[in-house]
C-alpha cells in the first residue's frame, strides 16, 4: 500500500472505520469494496480535472462502478445494511442527475462528493478528509 492511500482498516484510531479485530481477519488483503472505492476516488479525481478543463463530465463507466458498490464485499460485512444500500442509491441517483444536467457540471460534481461523504460519516469516517479534497472550489 502506498502512503497516498490509507485504508479504513488502518490501526490509527481516528482513521479507522472498521474494528481492528474485524479487519484482522483480513490483515493485508484489501477487500473488494476497498479496492473499488480506491478506483472510484481516482476516477472522481480524473472527472474533476475534465470538468475543470471543460473537457467532460461524469461518465457511464463511472456510474457503472457506483453500481458495483451494491455487491462488492466489504472488509466488515456488518456495513451491508439497508441504510448502506440507501446511501449507495442516493449516490447513483445524484451521479445520474449530474450527468443529465450538464449545465452546471461543478455543482453536480460537488453534490456527488457530498453523497460520498454522507455515507462515510455513517460507515467509514477515515477517508473523509481526502474525499473532501475532491470538491471543486471555484476561485473568487
Ligand atoms: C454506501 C456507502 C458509501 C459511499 C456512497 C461511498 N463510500 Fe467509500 N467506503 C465505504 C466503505 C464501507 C468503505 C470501507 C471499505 C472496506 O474496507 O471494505 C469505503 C472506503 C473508501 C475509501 C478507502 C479505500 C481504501 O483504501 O481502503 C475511499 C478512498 C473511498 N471510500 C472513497 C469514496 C468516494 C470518492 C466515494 C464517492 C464517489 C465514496 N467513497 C462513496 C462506503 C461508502
Amino acid at each position: 500500500m502506498t502512503p497516498f492511500f490509507y485504508s479504513c482498516s488502518d490501526n490509527e484510531q481516528e482513521e479507522a472505520c472498521t474494528d481492528p479485530k474485524v479487519s484482522a481477519i483480513n490483515p493485508n488483503g484489501d477487500s473488494e469494496l476497498a479496492l473499488l472505492m480506491r478506483q472510484m476516488y481516482l476516477d472522481a479525481d480524473t472527472i474533476k480535472q475534465h470538468i475543470l478543463k471543460n473537457e467532460g463530465n461524469i461518465t457511464d463507466e463511472f456510474i457503472a462502478k457506483l453500481e458495483q458498490v451494491h455487491s462488492a464485499i466489504p472488509t466488515d460485512l456488518s456495513v451491508k445494511t439497508p441504510e448502506f444500500e440507501a446511501f449507495n442509491k442516493l449516490l447513483i441517483t445524484t451521479a445520474i442527475a449530474a450527468q443529465e444536467d450538464g449545465n452546471d457540471k461543478i455543482s453536480g460534481f460537488n453534490a456527488l462528493v457530498a453523497r460520498c461523504i454522507d455515507c462515510h460519516q455513517s460507515f467509514c469516517p477515515g477517508p473523509i478528509g481526502r474525499i473532501k479534497k475532491l470538491k471543486i472550489v471555484i476561485p473568487i
